[in-house]
């Protein structure tokens, strides 16, 4: 067994030591949480299923040239990956307007953001994630001014080439958040997960949700949902 002392627990996953310090082990776990926390459930097979989707999505990204952290799944729901020094930010990106961005602004529900909407949250709990502008970000030392436009380049690829492969398996990728960190070199990495509990993913023709918009509403079948789309995004090898 590599798992080793835990480093991080978060809302759904813990990361622990590897015997290599280059790496750590991910565990997806079978928590899901919404409202900042204030609605919980486990539900049996969703960190499989995470962890599975998120795979393939940076295995996919990695293909296009964007590093990330993934280096190889090596149970259903763990992972072992690069270790990152993470950047405490939560970057979001919109292809339509849905969730808090119509609590906040004046959008038309489901209004086309082109070019998407990025936005930067801190990941901080007692300030209960704010949203930060770029002087904010540097005035905290959260990163450099060049750093958030190659975050910003690395975000809109990432939304580019999941887009074009979720819309030619049926699903819109509606939004989605993503977090980077630095390597032992410096680089920028992609890092955390991308998984139905951190997109919107739509069906292209109905607009039915397969992701954590199920759980948010209390609806029932988020499970189902997410099995769903592993069968959508992984192919008959993958699947075995
Ligand atoms: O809630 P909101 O509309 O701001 O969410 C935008 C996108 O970011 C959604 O896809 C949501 O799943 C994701 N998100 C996330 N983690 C958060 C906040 C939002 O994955 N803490």
């Amino acid at each position: 067994d590599v798992k080793k002392e835990l480093l991080y627990t978060g809302k759904a996953k813990n990361v622990y030591k590897t015997e290599n310090d280059d790496e750590v082990l991910i565990e997806f776990r079978d928590d899901i949480t919404a409202l900042d926390g204030g609605k919980k459930d486990t539900l049996n097979k969703k960190g499989a299923y995470n962890a599975l989707i998120s795979s393939k999505f940076f295995k996919i990204l990695e293909d296009e040239g964007i590093l990330t952290q993934f280096i190889k799944l090596i149970n259903e729901n763990e992972m072992i990956a690069k270790s990152l020094d993470m950047i405490p930010l939560e970057v979001i990106c919109r292809n339509i307007a849905t969730g808090s961005l119509l609590r906040k602004y004046p959008f038309h529900k489901n209004q086309h953001l082109q070019p998407p909407v990025l936005q930067f949250d801190y990941k901080n709990d007692v300030y209960h994630d704010p949203m930060l502008n770029d002087s904010i970000i540097i005035a905290l030392e959260i990163a450099t001014e060049e750093q958030l436009q190659q975050i910003r380049q690395i975000t809109l690829k990432i939304n580019k080439v999941l887009s074009e492969f979720l819309y030619e398996r049926g699903l819109i990728l509606v939004d989605f958040k993503v977090e980077f960190g630095f390597d032992k070199d410096g680089n920028i990495v992609l890092g955390d997960e991308i998984s139905p509990d951190t997109t919107r993913l739509w069906d292209s023709e109905t607009h039915k949700n397969f992701d954590k918009d199920i759980f948010r509403k209390g609806e029932e079948g988020v499970v189902d949902a997410y099995e769903v789309v592993v069968n959508l995004v992984l192919n008959d090898e993958e699947k075995q």
